[in-house]
Parts: C-alpha cells; sequence; structure tokens
C-alpha cells in the first residue's frame, strides 16, 4: 500500500512509473526507493544470505546494513534502500551466490 497522503509532507506521490521486479510489472512512484516501492506492493523477501540462504529483507532502511542488495539494470549488490525507482527498472532479488555456498559446501 503506497502512502497517498502524508500528514505532514502532504501529497507526494505525483508521477506513477512502472517497475519489474522479476519480470512482473508493479506501479511505484518517481521520488520512491526500490525497497519502499516493493514494500508497498507486498514484496517484501529482497533476497537471501549469502552463506546460510536465510530471507533478506528491509532491515535498516539508510544504507548501512547491506540487508538490501538487490539486482537492478543488471549491476549486482545494489543498495535498494538507498537507490530511486526509474520507469522500466528491471529489479532481481539476490538468490543466490555461488562462489560463497561452494567454498562452505567443501568444509
Ligand atoms: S536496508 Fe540496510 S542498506 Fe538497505
Amino acid at each position: 500500500m503506497h502512502i497517498e497522503k502524508h500528514p505532514v509532507l502532504g501529497r507526494q506521490l505525483h508521477k506513477p512509473v512502472t517497475i519489474y521486479f522479476n519480470d512482473q510489472p508493479y506501479q511505484a512512484y518517481t521520488q520512491q526507493s526500490v525497497a519502499a516501492a516493493l514494500m508497498a506492493n507486498g514484496i517484501k523477501k529482497l533476497g537471501v544470505s549469502r552463506k546460510l540462504v536465510q530471507s533478506r529483507g528491509l532491515f535498516c532502511s539508510r544504507g548501512r546494513c547491506c540487508s538490501c542488495y538487490m539486482t537492478i539494470d543488471g549491476e549486482d549488490h545494489v543498495r535498494s534502500c538507498m537507490t530511486e525507482v526509474e520507469d522500466g527498472m528491471r529489479i532481481y532479488p539476490n538468490m543466490d551466490d555461488p562462489e560463497v555456498r561452494r567454498d562452505i559446501d567443501e568444509d
């Protein structure tokens, strides 16, 4: 659910754009972060942890923890909480890191 009208900031969501998460279209608004737009569309799992493959989502929301890494427009390990949406943006969760897991499996 998008916050259409904030009690202090007023109406902030002016220009709708379409973003694609796992190739499915979702509505977002300019000036939203990728993570906020996904949360507003009910998507909370942004990927999995590198070693233990546990679900990862929004944690600090300020670019400090790296919990929200995603692949955005072909670039890996982008902090989705610090990246503004753009029309037509292609977003994928970070679901695997085979090289790290291969090291663990060999231990
Ligand atoms: S949620 Fe912590 S860096 Fe994005």
